[in-house]
């Protein structure tokens, strides 16, 4: 089993897709672990974005994320990762494929409705930034 981290964005959030999303991952053999509904503090959002500092899109992205409401999922499953990353398409959501979440329901960039862990020391580093230790 694998676990990764799922966050419904607030453009999602906002748009009343929380439980559509969730029904999308379950329906594909995810079980949630844990769960968080809040609006990341910038201090947070700075230190889960990290990789993205100093480029064009880092302060768009910020103010977006901290716009309001996120969920956030610690999720379970063989092969999480890159189950998830193919289920929540390309980043940009012009380009994602029907029936990927991006593809189906996200609405361009940065609002791509979805965030999911891409690779193993992602999942760690960003699960311990919003569910501690
Ligand atoms: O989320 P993902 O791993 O697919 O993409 P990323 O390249 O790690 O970028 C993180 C987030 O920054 C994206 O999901 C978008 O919300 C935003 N972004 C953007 O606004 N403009 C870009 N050119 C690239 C990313
Ligand atoms: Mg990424």
């Amino acid at each position: 089993m694998e676990d990764t981290l799922i966050i419904i964005k607030p453009d999602a959030v906002e748009r009343g897709l929380v439980g559509e999303i969730i029904g999308r991952f379950e329906a594909a053999g995810f079980e949630i672990v844990r769960m968080r509904m809040d609006r990341l503090s910038e201090e947070e959002a700075r230190r889960f974005y990290d990789e993205h500092v100093g480029k064009p899109h880092f302060p768009r992205l910020i103010a977006y994320i901290t716009s309001g409401p996120a969920c956030f999922l610690q999720m379970r499953r063989d092969g999480a990762i890159s189950r998830a990353r193919t289920l929540v398409g390309c980043t940009d959501p012009a380009e994602a494929a029907p029936g990927t979440i991006r593809g189906d329901l996200a609405i361009d960039l940065p609002r791509n409705s979805v965030h999911a862990s891409d690779c193993p020391e992602a999942a760690a580093r960003e699960t311990a930034i919003i569910f501690g230790a």
